[in-house]
């Protein structure tokens, strides 16, 4: 189906189950461990073998030696899988450091040899048998010290790095009020609970992976390629995700090595990186060094913006994007925004949770919160009376839905904003300077290709299929709501099956596009359902009611399951844009606002209360969506106050390198956190009216909190994680 251009009225739009709280529907299996998560599935196949990764002990250089003998006899090994018995595996364009195969080592812990067992114990012992020589190559390792030298990120040879509308230059040099400042923000790893682990079985030529991807049809291709085996002969299987955080979206050495060593001791091979592997061997959010430039007249409204970031990666890697927002969050006339990229020998820098809007809302919004306060104004009043309805570098494009002031205001009254002193340091209670912030969230909202297949069984039940994946977010809930609205059904008449590459491919969960996309894929597949029960029964497709496990038309009334009495029906189809989703700018939008308190004495930092308003269109689950929202205020919270992989600049790796030292919040950091949801259904974005949130409740965390710490203490860090050395 293809979808048009603000699209009218359609059955999803009687929200009786859409639109509606309700409790994941995998919870129940979640909580009770029946939900089995890649490494758990033990039944998918017989007589598994335990693989064990060992990682390279350098960041850069060559393999001289590796020898695997002692460990090829220890007790229960089957196999050892040496990288110097492969050649390098052909890459997907999403991937950058090489996976396994040859001699060279482009990072730290990057893949080099399986130890394949009876047993993990087994596997482990001998893993410490493998022997490794290296010649070491120097490397560049300090984003810092390299910076200056970066050349513009250039994106093609007509690409001249920078993105500029009006005169920037000249427009800030006449700026009457002007604001020039450097923020930084380190290197973070996504830390979801479940590492990247997979199963993988041979039949003859064809493979199965069991394992735990967020992706499916490109990691499909993706391991076709690596494999060099035709897509046919994979099958991925991805039903439940302990997280992700944009850590598998691509295919990682786990389910590569897996099904290299499957092959070749032919019996099913099960790895997970252990969790000290993780944040070396596989991605990391880049580290960016990022200079601002506002230039405004008296009365606050901006008339030159320029946002310019400098990230690292290795060699043929990419920039983290941290200037997007910047490109369509605030008015005003001269622009100029560019990115700069390092070559940097750590490991692969790539998307985690709002790849390039989470960092650079972290700086973007300090440096609004000190120009508001250059100009004396209050920095809500300021952001309001820069807001813009269009693409402010590309006037004629409209936002389809735009509500950035809303939040705000809404915001400031519930949270009590008029109780802010604007004067730093001046609220004390007790021991704590108290202090309020707020900060805008942007993030885009993207159109993707997404199908799905439904099924009228005999009795009556609908089952959605689709390779959607549910990475703890509450896809299986939401494709079975849409169902169950579409076909006017109860929730448990609706059966879900995600995860599996055989299924009709979605758009899969990655840029809070999952949502959006793949209901409305599976709304496609459901208007096909109801052609056919309606020609089955002889009805108009048009004029057919489905509701209450019934189909109506006039005075004639049938179950739903009649249409199926003689076996059941099928439908099969994709949610398309075509050229439509370039019609108008989509974006989501929030306002945060955060209560913190600093310890007069110790410099502790404390959150004390977190609202965020969303717009984000039509809301398809409130329960679920605050779910998100607020675990992305959580994760807010980190990147603030105590996230960040220090860098080892002599040896070239990340050096806290497990969930004991890289530090995530626990319980006891957060706060009462709130959020509102504005009351939205988006016409332009899908038949669903709805856009994502999951990336959006992260945008703009960081700088509210560091913005509340500022009016707390009167202190202001540029440098994150604000801990409480840089307030001394
Ligand atoms: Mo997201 S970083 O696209 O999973």
């Amino acid at each position: 189906m293809k979808f048009e251009s603000r699209a009218g009225a359609n059955p999803i739009d009687r929200l009786k189950v859409v639109g509606k709280s309700h409790d994941r529907i995998d919870g129940p299996l979640k909580v009770s461990g029946q939900a089995k998560y890649a490494y758990e599935r033990h039944d998918v196949a017989p007589n598994q073998a335990y693989g064990y990764m060992v990682g390279a002990s350098i960041a850069c250089g060559k393999i001289t030696s590796l020898d695997v003998s002692d460990a090829r006899n220890a007790p229960g090994v089957v196999d050892v899988i040496s990288t110097l018995d492969y050649k390098p595996v052909p890459l997907s364009s999403n991937n950058t450091a090489n996976l396994f195969g040859g001699a060279e080592v482009q990072h730290y812990h990057q893949a080099i040899a399986l130890v394949v067992a009876d047993s993990f114990e087994e596997a482990r012992a001998a893993a410490h048998l493998v022997r490794t020589t290296y010649e070491r190559k120097n490397g560049s390792f300090d984003l810092a010290a390299v910076a200056k030298a970066a050349p513009l990120y250039k994106n093609g040879d007509d690409d001249t790095g920078e993105d500029r509308y009006g005169d920037f230059e000249a427009a800030f040099e006449a700026a009457p009020v002007q604001f020039d400042a450097q923020y930084t923000t380190p290197d973070e790893t996504h830390a979801m609970m479940e590492p990247h682990s997979t199963i993988a079985s041979w039949d003859g030529d064809k493979v199965t992976l069991w394992t735990s991807n967020q992706m499916i049809a490109w990691s499909k291709k993706a391991l076709a390629k690596s494999l060099e085996v035709s897509e046919d002969k994979v099958r991925l299987d991805s039903p439940f995700l302990g997280g992700g955080f944009g850590s598998k979206l691509f295919v990682r050495a786990d389910a590569i090595v897996a099904a290299l060593a499957s092959k070749k001791v032919r019996r099913p091979v099960k790895v997970t990186l252990q969790r000290p592997l993780v944040a070396n061997n596989t991605t990391h959010r880049p580290a960016t060094i990022q200079r601002i430039r506002l230039g405004a007249h008296k009365d606050g409204r901006l008339q030159a913006i320029a946002h310019e970031s400098t990230s690292g990666d290795l060699p043929g890697g990419g920039p983290e994007t941290a200037v997007n927002q910047s490109k369509l969050l605030y008015a005003a006339g001269n622009r100029l925004t560019s990115m700069r990229l390092a070559v940097l020998n750590l490991p692969e820098g790539n998307a985690m949770r709002a790849p390039g809007e989470a960092p650079g809302m972290m700086a973007l919004e300090i440096a609004m919160d000190e120009m508001a306060e250059k100009l004396g104004m209050d920095p809500v009043e300021f952001r309001i009376i820069n807001d813009t309805q269009v693409d402010p570098m590309n006037p004629e494009k409209a936002f389809s839905e735009r509500n950035m002031i809303e939040c705000l205001r809404r915001g400031a009254k519930e949270f009590g904003w008029d109780k802010r002193n604007a004067k730093p340091a001046s609220q004390q209670d007790g021991d704590w300077l108290v202090g309020m912030g707020m900060a805008v969230g942007f993030r885009n909202n993207m159109l993707m290709k997404s199908a799905a297949r439904v099924r009228l069984g005999t009795d009556g039940v609908v089952t959605v299929e689709t390779d959607m994946t549910d990475i703890g977010t509450g896809s299986y809930t939401i494709l079975a709501q849409t169902a169950a609205e579409m076909m006017g059904l109860p929730l448990d008449r609706v059966k879900v099956v995600l995860g599996d590459s055989d299924l009709p491919a979605s758009a899969g969960s990655g840029g809070q596009w999952g949502a959006a996309n793949s209901t409305a894929g599976t709304y496609a597949a459901c208007v096909k359902l109801r052609e056919q029960i309606a020609k089955k029964l002889g009805l108009d497709p048009e004029q057919a009611d489905f509701t209450d496990g019934n189909v109506l038309q006039g005075n004639r009334s049938f179950s739903l399951k009649d249409a199926a009495k003689d076996g059941e029906l099928v439908a099969e189809d994709a949610i398309e844009y075509g050229d439509f989703g370039d019609e108008y700018a989509q974006a989501t939008f929030s306002g945060h606002f955060v209560q913190a308190s600093v310890n007069r004495f110790t410099g502790v930092t404390r959150i004390d209360r977190m609202l965020a308003v969303c717009s984000a269109g039509r809301i398809l689950n409130p329960k679920s969506a605050r779910s998100q929202v607020i675990g992305a205020m959580t994760m807010g919270a980190g990147a603030a106050l105590t996230e960040e992989l220090a860098v080892d600049k002599r040896f070239g790796f990340f050096v806290n390198h497990d969930l004991a030292s890289y530090e995530v919040p626990v319980h006891a950091d957060i706060p009462y956190q709130e959020v509102i949801f504005l009351d939205e259904a988006d016409t332009a974005s899908t038949p669903m009216k709805a856009k994502g949130v999951g990336e959006l409740g992260l945008c703009g965390v960081g700088a509210a909190i560091a913005n509340a710490v500022y009016n707390a203490c009167g202190i202001r860090v540029r440098d994150y994680p604000l801990t409480l050395d840089k307030y001394l």
